[in-house]
């Protein structure tokens, strides 16, 4: 099963509401990019417009947290109701204590990995989770370049998934997904993909999400 994630990162923020309408229908999950500035040299939704958009949005909320420290943040985000909380490797000494935290209320738990932190730093891990998120970018900002380097982490992480049946198990990627690299990605071996302004660029989003999925189904 493959699924489409529409990150809202470069929606109209004044308008969120009747952004997310627009690809509601055709989409999957909800994608929340949130930074902190430290993690990422960058900060988007703050904890009030957050919750906002969790409680309104009509389809289920994929909350990406590129924070330091997510240990700090997280049960906010499961208060707020997100449906699955993705956390970073890199910007935590207590990620085992991060999973078991999202997953004692039931919310799917995520890990991501930057492009240079390697698929082997989760093999401890990864059985506990349900979601591996491979960037495709330096997570930061929306519209960066996919990065092709990122194929044979995808290839390495399908391969052990699947090996060891682990297909509960969601492999995300996130960056630069459009038209012409959701294909590679699919065929590398993700089966959850974030796009961003591929999709809000688009003078039809919802259109844009079938398209996405078009192209890798059948
Ligand atoms: C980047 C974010 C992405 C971003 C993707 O750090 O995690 O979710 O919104 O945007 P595009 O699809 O434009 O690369
Ligand atoms: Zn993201």
């Amino acid at each position: 099963m493959i699924r489409i994630c529409p990150s809202i990162l470069n929606a109209d923020r004044s308008n969120i509401g009747s952004e997310i309408d627009r690809i509601a229908k055709e989409s999957d999950l909800l994608h929340l990019d949130i930074m902190d500035g430290v993690f990422v040299p960058n900060t988007t939704f703050s904890l009030e417009e957050s919750e906002k958009i969790v409680s309104e949005s009509p389809i289920p909320v994929d909350a990406h947290l590129m924070i330091r420290n997510p240990e700090n943040e997280i049960q906010k985000f499961m208060d707020f109701g997100c449906s699955s909380i993705t956390f970073h490797l890199e910007a935590t000494d207590m990620a085992e204590k991060c999973v078991d935290l999202i997953k004692s209320q039931e919310v799917r738990a995520g890990i991501a990995l930057k492009p240079q932190t390697g698929f082997s730093s989760i093999l401890d891990l990864i059985e506990k989770i349900d979601m591996l998120l491979i960037m495709t970018v330096e997570p930061g900002f929306g519209g960066q370049s996919f990065m092709e380097s990122m194929l044979p982490k995808i290839s390495e992480a399908r391969k052990y998934l699947d090996e060891r049946h682990l297909k509960k198990i969601w492999l995300q990627v996130d960056g630069g997904i459009s038209l012409d690299t959701i294909s590679k990605a699919f065929l590398a071996g993700a089966d959850t993909f974030v796009a961003g302004s591929a999709v809000f660029r688009d003078e039809d989003p919802g259109s844009m999400v079938d398209k996405l999925r078009a192209k890798i189904s059948g």
